[in-house]
């Protein structure tokens, strides 16, 4: 509703000796800072404020290019420093109780929780992780499965191979492209596409108590140890399977690479299957999907944090924002946009694809065997601190002829000064 409308609805309301109560009458008003702008990401959003505006709110975007977040991180900092928080923001996993103890965010949100049963159909680990003492201050959209491979059939095909369900398959089909004259691995070097790749191969050659110890408990001896060693020998067997312009290139763009047939392979999180989509492809047709090889699960949840605003427009923006954002068909539209399943359990699936089917069976699966693992890359699993010091090692290995046994000692002494 415009200010004009609003006085109007006041003169009305006073004209008939309406009792008005402005708490029920307050625009809802919401500033959200995100980084979604790639093509997929930018139409997953626009779901989320069209529905905004759809119910009488007035939606303000605050995009901040740079997938992964870094620079919308950075943003919101100098924001918050600044005395001027956005009302909500794009954020994650255990940041969501950082900013808690910094006295930020708000649990305004929870009566609306509460109200629509969030606990009954959230999975526990996801509800946990958007409450603040007990309340909730963030309302997820999502569960991104990072632990992916895409890839192009027509590029598979030409060479005679298949999608890989090894490492070793992986190496020696991406050897058989190379040795063709095709890329077989679309990367864009920026540290987080370093890590978000790193953490799958850890996930693959390590196995699920490997990255566990790792990259939950942090143990020093895991880190730092043999296992972690073959783990960075695979990152420089794919580091030989780049282009030689792969350096600070978005990851978009190197999803764009698999469209066009210029290379064969390229790992990240299921939100480049937003791109596809955007782009009119369709899975296991024009693209394929598979989990990178090993038997786990790494869960990335995006979810909007309530940051603890005045004034009562804001406030009741962030309601609704929450309301909508939990609701069951907004959780289909947005996901089938973004690449992701929804955060809901009670949505069915029969709209979506083959990966998206997948990623709901193994996340099922891998919940009751031990396999559902935390993201690093991606902010689930561990502090700030802790994830820069793991991901400035492995793009300092990744572009450089650091040795194995080396990266991974720098990676145990990494962690424990971060700590
Ligand atoms: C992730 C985020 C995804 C996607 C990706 C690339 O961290 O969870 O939603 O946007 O970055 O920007």
């Amino acid at each position: 509703m415009g200010v004009m409308r609003f006085r109007n609805v006041v003169a009305v309301a006073a004209l008939a000796g309406f009792a008005f109560s402005s708490p029920a009458m307050a625009e809802p008003q919401v500033e959200v800072l995100h980084w979604w702008t790639s093509g997929g990401e930018a139409k997953a959003i626009k779901v989320l404020v069209d529905d905004f505006k759809a119910a009488g709110g007035a939606w303000t975007d605050m995009p901040v290019a740079g997938g992964g977040g870094d620079a919308a991180r950075t943003a919101l900092k100098a924001r918050v420093l600044s005395g001027n928080p956005p009302t909500a923001f794009q954020m994650k996993g255990p940041s969501i109780q950082e900013w808690h103890e910094e006295g930020a965010l708000t649990t305004g949100i929870d009566a609306v929780a509460k109200d629509n049963n969030w606990d009954g159909v959230l999975p526990a680990s996801i509800a946990n992780h958007m409450k603040c003492e007990g309340k909730y201050c963030a309302a997820p959209v999502n569960v991104h499965r990072i632990d992916w491979i895409w890839a192009n059939p027509k590029v598979l095909a030409k060479a005679g191979v298949a999608m890989p369900t090894t490492w070793d398959e992986f190496n020696a089909a991406a050897d058989k492209l190379k040795s063709m004259g095709v890329t077989p691995l679309a990367h864009g070097g920026q540290s987080w596409q370093d890590a978000t790749v790193f953490e799958a191969v850890a996930l693959g050659v390590g196995g699920n108590e490997f990255y566990r110890k790792a990259f939950v408990d942090l143990d020093p001896a895991t880190l730092g140890g043999a296992t972690m060693v073959k783990v960075f020998d695979q990152m420089r067997k794919l580091r030989g399977y780049v282009d030689p312009n792969f350096s600070g290139r978005d990851w978009n763009l190197a999803t764009a690479m698999i469209m066009k047939g210029e290379a064969a392979f390229q790992i990240m999180g299921d939100w480049a299957k937003g791109e596809f989509s955007n782009a009119g492809l369709t899975a296991g047709v024009d693209y394929l999907c598979a989990p990178t090889p090993g038997a786990g699960y790494l869960y990335n949840v995006d979810s909007f944090a309530m940051f603890d605003v005045k004034g009562e427009n804001k406030v009741t923006g962030q309601n609704l924002l929450a309301k909508l954002i939990m609701g069951k068909n907004f959780q289909k539209v947005f996901n089938l946009a973004k690449g992701s399943i929804p955060a809901r359990t009670d949505v069915p699936l029969n709209a979506f694809d083959y990966c998206a089917q997948r990623s709901a069976y193994d996340m099922n699966v891998t919940s009751g065997n031990g396999g559902l693992l935390p993201s690093f890359a991606h902010g689930m699993a561990m502090r700030n601190a802790q994830a820069g010091a793991i991901t400035d090692v492995v793009t300092k290995h990744f572009n450089s002829d650091m040795s194995s046994a080396d990266a991974a000692k720098a990676l145990a002494e990494g962690v424990k000064n971060s700590l």
